[in-house]
C-alpha cells in the first residue's frame, strides 16, 4: 500500500476541486424537474432536512475515511477499520461506489450531450424570438433520432476519456477556477431577469410552502437520495479527495461550505427556471426536459439573448465535465490498481463501456420500444429511468447507511473525535446524526416503500 503523497496545495483549491465534483447537472438540471413533479415546497423541505442531517455528516465522515488513510478509498477504508479493530469486509463501501459511479455516468453523458447540443443553438440564435411550443418542438426534434444525441453525448465520453487518460485534471482545475464564478454570475442574471419578467412571486410559493398532501413516500426517496446524488456522496469521490486534503484544515467546515455552495446553486436554478415554467404555462412537472423546454424561452426575449443563452449552457457542460471526470475516476482508478493497467488503457476501456451503456439511455430517450422494461405489476419503466432510479434511489442511499454505520458505530471513537477535530458538541451533533438519525431515515423510507411499513 503506497500512501498517497501529495496534498490539494491549500484549502481553497480543495473546496474548488470538491464543489466542482457536486455542481453538476444534479444542481441545474435533476433538482429543478423532480421538485417539479413532486409538488415543490414539501419535497424542498425534506431535500434541505436530508442534507443537513445526512448528507452533510456522511460527507464528512467520507472525507475523514480519506484523511485517515491518505490512500485509495477501499485501502483507506481497510486501514481504518483494522486501526478499530473491525473487519475489513466494511470495505464493500468501494465496490458499490465504483459501480454506482459507472452507471451514473452512463446517462450522466447522455444528458450533459443535450447541454453541449444547447451550448450550440444558444450560440447561433436558435432561440430567438421563439414561441414556448417552438422551443418545446427543438427539444422533441433532438431527441427524434439516436444520431445526434450519439454524437453530442460522444464529445463528452471522448473529452473525459482524454483528459483522465492524460492525467491533466490540474490544468483543468484551473480554468474552473474562472469558470464556476461565470457559471454563478450568469445564474444570478437569469434570476434576476426571472424576477422581472416571469411568474416569480408564485414560483417563490411552489418551492417554499410546503404542501404535504403532495409529497408521497416514493417523492421523499427521491429527496433522501438526491442529497447524496448531488453531494457526490456514496461513489468514493470524497474519500479520494480527503486523501489529499492538508494537514490543519478543518474537515467540518469545508464540508458544510461545499453542501452551502451546493444548495445555493440548485436553489438558484429552481429560481430561475420556474418562473419562465409558470408564465409560460408549462407543466411543472414536465420531467427530465424542464430546463431545456423553459429557459431558452427566456433567452430568445431578453437582449443578447444568444450570447447569454449559448454561455449559460456552455458553463453546465463545464459543471457536467468536471463531474463527469471525478465520476469515471473511481472506475479507472479500479481497473489501474486491481487490473494493472496504465492510466489512458484504463481511461480508454472505461470511456467506451461507459459509451456501450449509455446506448441505453439515448434508446430510452428516443422512444425505442424495447427500452421500456416491465418491472413487477405494471410497473414500467425506461432503463433510463431504471438507472437512474436504481442509483440515486437505492445504491446511494445504501452506501451512505454502510459508511454512517461504519463511521459512527465500528471505528473508535477515538480516532474519529481526533480527525473530525471540531468543539464536543458538533462532534456530538456528527455522531448522532450518524448513528441514529441516518440509519432509522434511510431504514424508514426502505421500509415504507416497499410496503412493509404503511405511514
Ligand atoms: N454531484 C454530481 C451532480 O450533482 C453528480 C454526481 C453523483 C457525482 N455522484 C458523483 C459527481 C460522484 C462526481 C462524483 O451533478
Amino acid at each position: 500500500m503506497s500512501e498517497y503523497h501529495g496534498r490539494w496545495s491549500n484549502r481553497f483549491t480543495y473546496i474548488l476541486a470538491a464543489t466542482g465534483a457536486a455542481v453538476g447537472l444534479g444542481n441545474i438540471w435533476k433538482f429543478p424537474y423532480i421538485m417539479g413533479e413532486n409538488g415543490g415546497g414539501a419535497f424542498v423541505l425534506v431535500y434541505l432536512a436530508c442534507i443537513a442531517l445526512i448528507g452533510v455528516p456522511v460527507m464528512m465522515a467520507e472525507v475523514m475515511i480519506g484523511k485517515y488513510g491518505r490512500l485509495a478509498p477501499s485501502k483507506s477504508v481497510i486501514k481504518l477499520a483494522r486501526d478499530s479493530g473491525r473487519s475489513s469486509a466494511w470495505r464493500v463501501t468501494g465496490w458499490g461506489g465504483v459501480i454506482a459511479g459507472f452507471l451514473i455516468l452512463s446517462f450522466y453523458v447522455v444528458i450533459a450531450g443535450w447541454a453541449v447540443a444547447y451550448t450550440w443553438y444558444g450560440f447561433t440564435g436558435s432561440f430567438t424570438g421563439r414561441s414556448a411550443d417552438e422551443i418545446g418542438q427543438l427539444f422533441s426534434n433532438l431527441n427524434a433520432s439516436p444520431y445526434p444525441l450519439l454524437g453530442w453525448s460522444g464529445v463528452i465520453v471522448l473529452g473525459t476519456s482524454i483528459v483522465v487518460g492524460k492525467g491533466v485534471q490540474k490544468g483543468l482545475e484551473k480554468a474552473v477556477n474562472y469558470m464556476m464564478p461565470i457559471l454563478f454570475v450568469l445564474l444570478t442574471i437569469m434570476v434576476l431577469y426571472a424576477a422581472n419578467t416571469g411568474e416569480f412571486a408564485q414560483a417563490v410559493r411552489f418551492m417554499f410552502e410546503p404542501d404535504f398532501s403532495k409529497l408521497s413516500w416514493n417523492g421523499v426517496l427521491i429527496a433522501l437520495g438526491h442529497s447524496f446524488f448531488t453531494l457526490s456522496l456514496a461513489s468514493g469521490i470524497m474519500i479520494m479527495y480527503g486523501a489529499y486534503l492538508p494537514e490543519g484544515t478543518s474537515l467540518v467546515k469545508t464540508s458544510v461550505y461545499i453542501a452551502l455552495m451546493d444548495t445555493l446553486v440548485a436553489l438558484m436554478a429552481g429560481l430561475a427556471i420556474f418562473p419562465v415554467v409558470f408564465a409560460n404555462g408549462l407543466p411543472a412537472g414536465a420531467g427530465p426536459g424542464l430546463i431545456f423546454q423553459s429557459l431558452p424561452i427566456a433567452f430568445g426575449q431578453m437582449p443578447l439573448g444568444s450570447l447569454f443563452g449559448g454561455s449559460f449552457f456552455l458553463m453546465v457542460v463545464v459543471a457536467a465535465f468536471t463531474s463527469s471526470i471525478a465520476l469515471i475516476e473511481s472506475s479507472v482508478a479500479w481497473l489501474v490498481e486491481h487490473r494493472g493497467l496504465l492510466r489512458w488503457q484504463a481511461a480508454a476501456l472505461a470511456g467506451f463501456a461507459i459509451w456501450l451503456v449509455s446506448l441505453l439511455t439515448v434508446f430510452s430517450l428516443t422512444g425505442a420500444e424495447w427500452s421500456v422494461v416491465s418491472l413487477w405489476g405494471d410497473i414500467k419503466m425506461s432503463y433510463f429511468d431504471l438507472l437512474d432510479y436504481i442509483t440515486a434511489n437505492i445504491m446511494l442511499p445504501l452506501g451512505g447507511l454502510i459508511i454512517s454505520v461504519f463511521t459512527a458505530w465500528a471505528v473508535k471513537e477515538e480516532i474519529s473525535r481526533k480527525m473530525l477535530d471540531t468543539e464536543p458538541a458538533l462532534y456530538l451533533l456528527w455522531q448522532t446524526c450518524l448513528r441514529y438519525i441516518a440509519p432509522v431515515a434511510i431504514m424508514l423510507v426502505f421500509l415504507n416503500l416497499i410496503g412493509v411499513l404503511d405511514l
